[in-house]
C-alpha cells in the first residue's frame, strides 16, 4: 500500500551475526538501502523509526569461541562493538542498535515463545539426533564434522559443506566426529517444539500471493516456490547451551533456535527505544513495517516470522514490504568471511578516511537489487573520478567559485528568468518526481541516478549559459545565472542527503541552507539573495591508481593464501608394476650450462655432465621458477636418461629433468642429498 496512507513507518534491518566484522556486502544489501529509505522518510517529515542490532546467538559463534579459547559472550562483545562502530561511521542512522544478548530481548523472546506455547501453537515431536557420550550432550548438525558425501572434502560441517556448498544433514557425513571433542557421536532420541507452518499456509498464501503482488520479483518468486512445495513444521528449539533458555518445564538444556529469537529482536529493539509506546509500532494497523534483508533471509522474514506473528496474534502486524537484495560479489568471487574475501568496513575507513559517501554511492549505484552484482575496485575508482568528482563536485565547485569571483561570495539577486532558466527548473522538477517515485518503490539505484541527474542538469546549464563569458558584458544576467546555479546546488544538497549524508551536510553548510526537507526540492528560492556562500571546498577528490593497486594487491595476496590453505596432494596414480617402473632410467648429473630459451618464457636449456665425454642437452619447462638460470650451474639434478629425444623450439632435448610442484604451482628441482659422480644411477 502507498506510504502516505500510513501514520508511521517502522524500518527493520537484518541483524548481522556478531561473529565477524561487517563488510561491503552487508552495507550494499541491507544497511545502505534501509538508511536511504529512513532518511528519505525523515526528510518528508514522516514519523519513522529504524531499528537494528547484532544477532548474538547461533552455533557459529560457539565454534569461533571454541577455536579462540574464549567464551561466546567474549566473541559477541568484541564484534558487536566493531559492527556498531562501523555503522555509526558510515552514517547508518539507526534510532536504536541493540543486541540479542540484552535482558529486554531475552525477556521478550521468552515471553513470545511462552505465549504461543500456552495457546497450543507449537507441536512437540521426538527426533533422533547425534549425541556426544563423552561430553554428555547433544551436538547440533553444525557441530559435527566429517567427510562430505558429495565432494569428499574433509572437515565438512553437518549442515553444509563449505567446499562444494551442498546442504547436508549431519547423518549424511562419512566418518562423523563431534567438532569439539573429536568423539564419534551416537544417535539418541530427543524432542523439540515445532512451529506448524502448514497450519498457516492458507493465510500466508493469501497475504503474499494475492495481497502483495507488488513485492520484488525475487522475493515473491522465492515465497511462491516455498508455498508451492507445501510448508512443513519447523523446529524452533535446539539442544545447546548458548541461546535463550526455552521457558517451559522439562526443557533443560534446550534453547530457542537462533532464527526464532533473532526476528523477535526487532520487537525488543523497538521496546528498548520506546519502552512506553513500542506497541503502536507493532500492533497499530496504521504502522507500516518494512524489513530490509538479503536474499538468504527471505523465507525467514516472509514465511516463518509472519507465521510466528500470526501464531502469537494479539494484533501484531505483518511487514508491508520486504525489499530483499540479491548478493554483491567482490571482483567476481562470492564474498566470504571465512576466506577473508571481503572489503571490511573498518579497513576501508583506514585506507580511505573520510570517504564514507564514496562507498555509499558506489554500492547504491551498483546495488544488487534484481540480480547479483559485482564490486570491483576499478568501478569504484571510475565512479568516484568520473561521476562524483567530474559531475557532482565539478558542478558545485563551478557555481560556488564563480559566485566568489563575480559577487564576492554573496548570493546575487536574480533578474527576469529566460527560457533556458525555466527549462532547467522544469528538468530539475522532472528529475525530482522520478527520484521520489523510485524511492517510494524501493528502486534505490534508479533514485540515485535521478539525484545525480540534477548535477548533470547543472553542468549542462552552465555550459549553455556560460556565465564566465556573460560576465564580460552583462552582470545582471550573470547574477541570474549564478543565483539559479546556487538554487540547483541547494536542490542537490537535499536530493543527495539520503544517499550521501556527509557530502550533503557539507554542502548545506557551504550554502548556509536551513534544515533540509523534501518539500524544498524543485524550488528556486532555497538560498536567499544577499546571503553568504562559504569559500569553495572540494566535495570529492580524485582516487589515484596507486590506492586501487594497493587494494588489488591485498586481494591477490588473500587469494594466494587461500589457494595455499586449500592445497591437497594430487591423487596417487594407478599402480604400476615394479618391473615396468624399473624400465625408467633415473640418473643424477651436474649442470654445466643453463640459459633461457629465446622467445619461450617457460623453457631453460641445460647442458648436463652425465659422465660421458659428450654430455647431454635437456630442455625443461621450469624457467618461471628459476628466473636466474646461472645460479643452477654446478648443481646436481635428477633426470630420466632413457626417454626418446625430442625437439623443443628447435633444440633436441635428451631426457627430462625432475622437479616437484609446490603448493603455489612453483617447480622445485629434485636433487641428491650429497654430490655423486655425474651419471650415477638412481635406484
Ligand atoms: O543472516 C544473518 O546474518 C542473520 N543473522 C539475519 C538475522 S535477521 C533477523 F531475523 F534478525
Ligand atoms: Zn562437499
Amino acid at each position: 500500500m502507498e506510504e502516505n496512507k500510513y501514520k508511521r513507518t517502522l524500518i527493520t534491518t537484518a541483524l548481522p551475526y556478531a561473529n565477524g566484522p561487517v563488510h561491503i556486502g552487508h552495507l550494499a544489501g541491507v544497511y545502505v538501502p534501509a538508511d536511504i529509505y529512513a532518511r528519505y522518510l525523515r526528510l518528508r517529515g514522516r514519523e519513522v523509526v529504524m531499528v537494528g542490532g547484532s544477532d548474538e546467538h547461533g552455533v557459529p559463534i560457539t565454534i569461533r569461541a571454541r577455536k579462540e579459547g574464549i567464551t561466546p559472550q567474549d566473541v559477541v562483545d568484541r564484534y558487536h562493538k566493531i559492527i556498531k562502530d562501523s555503522f555509526e561511521e558510515f552514517g547508518v542512522s539507526f534510532d536504536v542498535y541493540s543486541r540479542t544478548t540484552s535482558a529486554t530481548h531475552a525477556e521478550t523472546a521468552s515471553e513470545f515463545f511462552r505465549h504461543i506455547y500456552d495457546k497450543g501453537g507449537f507441536v512437540e515431536k521426538p527426533s533422533m539426533q547425534f549425541y556426544d557420550e563423552g561430553a554428555g550432550r547433544f551436538v547440533t548438525d553444525r557441530n559435527v564434522t566429517g567427510e562430505c558425501p558429495v565432494c569428499h572434502a574433509q572437515g565438512a560441517y553437518g549442515d553444509q559443506c563449505e567446499k562444494c556448498g551442498s546442504s547436508l544433514s549431519a547423518t549424511d557425513l562419512i566418518n562423523p566426529r563431534c567438532a569439539e571433542t573429536g568423539n564419534v557421536p551416537v544417535m539418541r532420541e530427543t524432542f523439540h517444539w515445532y512451529l506448524p507452518l502448514d497450519r498457516w499456509q492458507p493465510e500466508l498464501e493469501k497475504w503474499i500471493l494475492e495481497d502483495h503482488k507488488e513485492w520484488r520479483t525475487n522475493v515473491y518468486g522465492q515465497c511462491k516456490s516455498w508455498l508451492d512445495l507445501g510448508l512443513q513444521p519447523r523446529a524452533v528449539t535446539r539442544d545447546l547451551d548458548w541461546g535463550i533458555p526455552v521457558p517451559v518445564e522439562g526443557a533443560d538444556g534446550k534453547v530457542l533456535y537462533v532464527w526464532f529469537d533473532a526476528p523477535i529482536g526487532y520487537i525488543s529493539n523497538t521496546k528498548e527505544l520506546l519502552p512506553d509506546s513500542w506497541e503502536k509500532w507493532w500492533k497499530d494497523p496504521e504502522t507500516r513495517i518494512i524489513n530490509f534483508i538479503g536474499k538468504d533471509n527471505i523465507v525467514f522474514h516472509c514465511i516463518i516470522f509472519p507465521a510466528m506473528l500470526m501464531a502469537y496474534g494479539d494484533g501484531y502486524q505483518l511487514p508491508d514490504n520486504v525489499p530483499a537484495n540479491e548478493f554483491l560479489n567482490l571482483e567476481g568471487d562470492k564474498i566470504s568471511t571465512s576466506r577473508n574475501w571481503a572489503v571490511w568496513l573498518h579497513e576501508y575507513l583506514r585506507d580511505f578516511p573520510g570517504k564514507q559517501d564514496v562507498l555509499r554511492y558506489v554500492l547504491t549505484a551498483n546495488a544488487p537489487e534484481s540480480k547479483d552484482n559485482d564490486f570491483t575496485w576499478a568501478d569504484f575508482q571510475a565512479r568516484n573520478n568520473n561521476e562524483l568528482v567530474a559531475v557532482l563536485g565539478n558542478f558545485v565547485n563551478r557555481a560556488v567559485v564563480l559566485t566568489h569571483k563575480y559577487f564576492g561570495g554573496t548570493v546575487p539577486a536574480p533578474g527576469e528568468l529566460q527560457p533556458v532558466d525555466t527549462q532547467m527548473l522544469a528538468d530539475v522538477r522532472a528529475a525530482v518526481a522520478a527520484l521520489t517515485d523510485a524511492l517510494d518503490t524501493f528502486r534505490f539505484r534508479e533514485a540515485l541516478k535521478q539525484a545525480m541527474e540534477i548535477a548533470r542538469i547543472g553542468n549542462r546549464y552552465l555550459q549553455e549559459t556560460e556565465p564566465w563569458k556573460v560576465a564580460k558584458t552583462d552582470m545582471d544576467r550573470t547574477a541570474t545565472i549564478l543565483y539559479m546555479a546556487l538554487q540547483l546546488c541547494a536542490n542537490l544538497a537535499v536530493a543527495c542527503e539520503p544517499f550521501m549524508p556527509f557530502m550533503s551536510a557539507r554542502l548545506v553548510k557551504m550554502l548556509g541552507l536551513g534544515k533540509p526537507s523534501w518539500e524544498m526540492l524543485g524550488s528556486d528560492t532555497l538560498v536567499a539573495a544577499g546571503s553568504a556562500v562559504a569559500q569553495p571546498e572540494l566535495l570529492f577528490e580524485k582516487i589515484e591508481d596507486e590506492a586501487i593497486a594497493a587494494q588489488l594487491k591485498r586481494l591477490a595476496d588473500t587469494k594466494k593464501a587461500n589457494e595455499a590453505a586449500a592445497w591437497k596432494p594430487a591423487p596417487v596414480q594407478p599402480d604400476v608394476d615394479f618391473d615396468t617402473f624399473c624400465l625408467s632410467d633415473l640418473r643424477a648429473g651436474t649442470v654445466l650450462e643453463c640459459e633461457r630459451v629465446p622467445k619461450a618464457d617457460k623453457l631453460l636449456r641445460f647442458r648436463i655432465d652425465d659422465g660421458t665425454p659428450e654430455g647431454r642437452t635437456i630442455v625443461s619447462g621450469i624457467a618461471k621458477s628459476y628466473p636466474d638460470p646461472s645460479e643452477l650451474v654446478g648443481r646436481q639434478v635428477v633426470y630420466i636418461a632413457n626417454l626418446p629425444a625430442r625437439k623443443l623450439r628447435g633444440i633436441e632435448s635428451q631426457g627430462m629433468i625432475l622437479s616437484a610442484e609446490d603448493k603455489d604451482g612453483s617447480l622445485v628441482l629434485a636433487s641428491v642429498s650429497r654430490p655423486v659422480a655425474p651419471g650415477a644411477q638412481i635406484k
